[in-house]
């Protein structure tokens, strides 16, 4: 039954690093899975929790949000405030019964294309092993 599952990912991406990381993956060809769905947003300290919640809700299969190395954030310390928010929100999801290795929080600088292709494989691959996730 899990031959062909292929995980549906979304990935909150901040346009700073992580995007334009994505981006010299993207131009300078790296293999990495087609499964994720990205979305530009202008820090990860933008991406509220709701957000990852929602994207549970309707269907994903894991939630990666990705920002500027700590220290390196363009509005000084969101992704600060993100890595907090989303400590919480990991142990949250075990509470609401979804394996807290379906969202993860990884830095990328705007040079690491091969860090963004090898970070999306490796979580790809670990949401394939999880298999499906039954609707919260
Ligand atoms: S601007 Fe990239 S994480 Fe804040």
């Amino acid at each position: 039954m899990t031959e062909n599952y292929k995980p549906k990912v979304i990935g909150f991406l901040c346009n700073w690093c992580s995007y334009a990381g994505a981006d010299v993956a993207g131009t300078s060809r790296m293999k990495y899975p087609p499964n994720i769905r990205i979305i530009r947003v202008p820090c990860s300290g933008r991406v509220d929790p709701l957000f990852v919640l929602k994207c549970f809700q309707n269907g994903a299969d894991g939630v990666l949000i990705s920002g500027c190395h700590p220290g390196d954030c363009h509005y000084t310390d969101g992704n600060y405030h993100a890595r907090r928010r989303f400590a919480l929100l990991r142990d949250f999801l075990d509470y609401l019964g979804i394996d807290k290795k379906r969202l993860r929080v990884e830095w990328v600088s705007a040079s690491e294309g091969q860090r963004f292709a090898e970070m999306v494989s490796d979580f790809t691959a670990e949401l394939t092993k999880l298999g499906p996730r039954s609707k919260v």
